[in-house]
């Protein structure tokens, strides 16, 4: 497996393998169970694998844990390599972002809802990174989870505006067995506030089943996962059921939904959701 550091080195590698399908999977480290099931799937479904790692600056708010996120490269380095990566591209800051750098890229109103309107900025530092990368690796595929569903969408968004030549494949949320989905973030969490946060997918679970059994009312299925999520030690930042593709909140029952919710836990900073009525691959 190479680990090259610049954008030369890594255009290089494309050009000499002009020919290969190459699966992506962008991340910023702390790597999880989550992102290994992204990385294997590129690695089945591709000639070549590629794992970004970079902790990038301009998706991060000025009171986010930017400094704090978490970084163990050495481990990264031994999982991508276990899973079958082929390529490592892991920049620093200057590569990225040279100096004068001062090209942004502004995603539509899809990114103004949920995550967008809690940290304002957040994707158009994600936009922008990611049409960096894309225009570095040159990827066919590149492959991003659920848990993180308004990304996907920005994404999916972005590539299909800016004309890209990459699919965005969407992968369903790794989750621990007791529920929680599985975050880089997780690490934050002491063993009581561990158990707190399994309020959010119990309720999501609930809410879901709620749908299962005919509810379609949004307003009925936002009381009801408020209710059931707002537990003790939960500081609820949010509770949505939106429209899956524009994000809009729902006002009248519909056919599908992208159920979701943050909130704070011992300020750690979580998000989940639920898909309704369509499937991920479905996504345009
Ligand atoms: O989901 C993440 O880890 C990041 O937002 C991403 C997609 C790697 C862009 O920096």
């Amino acid at each position: 497996m190479k680990v090259l550091r610049s954008v030369a080195e890594a255009r290089a590698f494309r050009t000499a393998s002009a020919t290969a399908s190459i699966g992506f999977v962008p991340t910023m480290g702390a790597l999880h169970e989550g992102h290994a099931s992204l990385i294997a799937r590129a690695v089945r479904e591709n000639d070549l694998a590629v794992v970004s790692i970079f902790v990038n600056p301009t998706q991060f708010g000025p009171q986010e844990d930017f400094g704090a996120y978490p970084r163990d490269e050495p481990a990264d380095l031994a999982a991508c390599e276990r899973l079958g990566a082929t390529m490592v591209f892991a920049p620093t800051v200057d590569e990225l972002y040279p100096a004068g750098d001062a090209t942004r890229v502004q995603p539509g109103p899809i990114a103004a809802r949920l995550e967008g309107a809690a940290r304002p900025g957040h994707f158009v530092g994600v936009a922008t990174v990611l049409t960096k990368l894309f225009a570095i690796v040159r990827p066919d595929v590149a492959y991003f989870g659920q848990k993180d569903f308004q990304q996907l969408r920005v994404v999916q968004t972005v590539a299909r505006d800016l004309r890209l030549a990459v699919r965005i494949a969407g992968c369903p949320t790794v989750r621990d067995p007791d529920g929680l989905a599985i975050s880089s973030r997780n690490r934050y969490l002491s063993a009581e506030h561990r158990r707190s946060a399994l309020a959010l997918s119990r309720a999501l679970r609930a809410t879901e089943e709620m749908w299962s059994r005919g509810e379609r009312d949004p307003a009925k299925l936002r009381e009801h996962l408020k209710r059931l999520a707002a537990g003790p030690g939960v500081g609820l930042e949010y509770v949505s059921v939106a429209d899956p593709l524009t994000l809009d909140e729902l006002d009248r029952p519909a056919d599908r939904a992208l159920i979701s919710l943050a909130a704070r836990v011992d300020g750690t900073r979580l998000i989940d959701n639920v898909l309704v009525g369509i499937a991920l691959e479905a996504l345009p």
